[in-house]
């Protein structure tokens, strides 16, 4: 049995889909016992937050998928390791390489990966960069028209379908290949913020225009979003270029067997949600 966390999110969604059509035995972590989940996956309610809640969610598990940046890490995976765990597949990102402890993203990256390593699991860090699906949260202002304000215009991402990071999470969590490897996992494309909106204009035939924020701009919007220290975290990334998001590697075929997914195969599977 393998014991899915943020089930209900974007990489736990699509990581249930797949081992449900894969016929794997899952279970979802959730707080809402009322959450949809795909056929055959079941559901436990626990907080990640307080481990102690998390007995029942754990009971008969052997590999466990773990949502990065909670508290009481090192406990929950204690507790894992005595319920009968044997091996984590721990959600990490590109910003644990930098292991910067003033920067709020990369510190609880980096204090989630070393909780994984120094527990007595079997362990695979999955390290994407950008999912494709961050796109989506231009939704709001393609309802409103076809001029797109983009953040960080000049910063290239080799961005990454979340199905793409199910599939490598898959293979970790149900064999012994992938232990004790830290995997850098990328599009096959280092794409402009511009490059990803001219792919959206002509999946979904709209004659889109890219429109790039100043840093000081794309610092009021993420204000607008998200806590200070976050906000300074990705401006370090992206305005101050601590964070190489562009690198491509050759991970997801290497553990998949197949290419990873571009972004206009992502708008293509995706298209529905952005209909107006
Ligand atoms: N977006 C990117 O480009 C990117 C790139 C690399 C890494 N990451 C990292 O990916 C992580 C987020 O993954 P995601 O995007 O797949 O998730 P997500 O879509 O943001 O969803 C969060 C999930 O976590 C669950 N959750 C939240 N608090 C919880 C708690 N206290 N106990 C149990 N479950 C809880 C939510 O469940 P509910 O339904 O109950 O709310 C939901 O299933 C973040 O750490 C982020 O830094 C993101």
């Amino acid at each position: 049995m393998i014991l899915v966390t943020g089930a209900t999110g974007t990489i736990g969604g699509e990581l249930v889909a797949a081992l449900s059509a894969a016929g794997t035995p899952a279970r979802a972590l959730v707080r809402d016992p009322a959450a949809v989940l795909p056929a055959g996956v079941e559901a436990v309610t626990g907080d990640l937050n307080r481990p102690e809640t998390l007995t029942d969610a754990l009971d008969g598990v052997t590999a466990l998928f773990l949502l990065p940046g909670y508290d009481n890490q090192a406990d929950l995976l204690d507790r894992a390791k005595k319920a009968g765990v044997q091996r984590v597949a721990l959600l990490s990102s590109a910003s644990a390489v930098l292991q910067d402890m003033d920067n709020a993203v990369s510190r609880y990256m980096t204090l989630s990966e070393q909780a994984v390593r120094e527990s007595e699991l079997a362990w695979t860090l999955l390290r994407p960069r950008s999912f494709m699906s961050n796109a989506l949260r231009w939704l709001p202002q393609l309802a409103l028209g076809d001029v797109v304000r983009v953040q960080f215009p000049d910063v290239r991402v080799g961005a990454i379908d979340p199905a793409d990071i199910a599939a490598v999470a898959a293979r970790a969590l149900t064999g012994d290949d992938l232990d004790g490897r830290t995997l850098e996992l990328t599009g096959p494309q280092a794409l402009l913020p511009a490059d990803q909106i001219a792919v959206l204009a002509a999946v979904l035939d709209r004659p889109l225009v890219a429109h790039g924020l100043s840093t000081e701009e794309t610092r009021a919007e993420l204000t607008a979003a998200m806590p200070a220290h976050y906000v300074e975290a990705f401006l370090s990334f992206f305005a101050d270029g601590t964070l190489d998001e562009e690198t491509l590697y050759p991970t997801v075929r290497e553990v998949t067997g197949r290419a990873p997914r571009t972004f206009e195969q992502w708008a293509r599977a995706h298209a529905a949600a952005f209909a107006r």
